[in-house]
């Protein structure tokens, strides 16, 4: 019988090791994920306005993170820049037609939720709470959707009434608000 390693040893005991290596560092599978951890990313906001934090902001507010922060790629007051306008919009007419937050979107609270999550687009989660309270009440107020000195909560929101709130077919007409 030969004395000579095989060459597949060669491959796979170092691969082997590796494996080990990797899996001691992996997280433990199997625990459970605690609740501060998890906040973190739990930041879902519900039609009706379940999971808005504490704080609010009025337009006035609002005008003045939107300046600094969003007039660049949204253009000045919400229209003619680069990216979405988010004031106005015809109304819908076909697949073609331009959908906005005025014209389309069904519920207030989902503006909160989007600009928290994804906005300012190069730096998502940079706002605080009440940067978003104050430009989702900007945005609601260029639109006339709200008056421009009203301020925007957990509690208000939710009762700001989309143009666009009955143009959807609701799956489960019980869960919604
Ligand atoms: C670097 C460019 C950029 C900046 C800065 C930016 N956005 Fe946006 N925003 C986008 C892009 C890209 C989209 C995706 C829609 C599109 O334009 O195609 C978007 C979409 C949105 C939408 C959804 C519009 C819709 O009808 O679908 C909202 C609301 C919004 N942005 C708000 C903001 C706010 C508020 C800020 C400031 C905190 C901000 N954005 C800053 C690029 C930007």
């Amino acid at each position: 019988m030969s004395t000579r390693k095989s060459p597949a040893l060669l491959i796979v005991v170092p691969l082997v090791l590796l494996a080990s290596a990797l899996f001691a560092q992996a997280p433990k599978l199997g625990k459970p994920i605690s609740a501060a951890d998890l906040s973190d990313w739990d930041i879902n906001i519900l039609p009706d306005g379940t999971g808005l934090p504490p704080g609010g902001g009025t337009p006035v507010d609002g005008a003045r993170v939107y300046a600094a922060k969003c007039a660049v790629c949204h253009g000045p007051e919400g229209k003619g820049g680069a990216n979405a306008r988010l004031v106005g919009g015809e109304p819908i007419k076909n697949f073609e037609s331009e959908k906005t937050i005025a014209n389309f979107w069904p519920y207030s609270t989902t503006l909160f939720d989007y600009i928290r999550r994804a906005m300012p687009y190069r730096q998502p989660r940079s706002l605080t709470n009440e940067e978003v309270y104050a430009l989702t009440a900007y945005i609601l107020s260029l639109n006339k959707l709200i008056g421009e000195h009203d301020t925007m909560n957990a509690q208000t929101l939710p009762k700001v009434r989309m143009p666009n709130r009955d143009g959807f077919i609701v799956r489960f007409p019980d869960k919604t608000p």
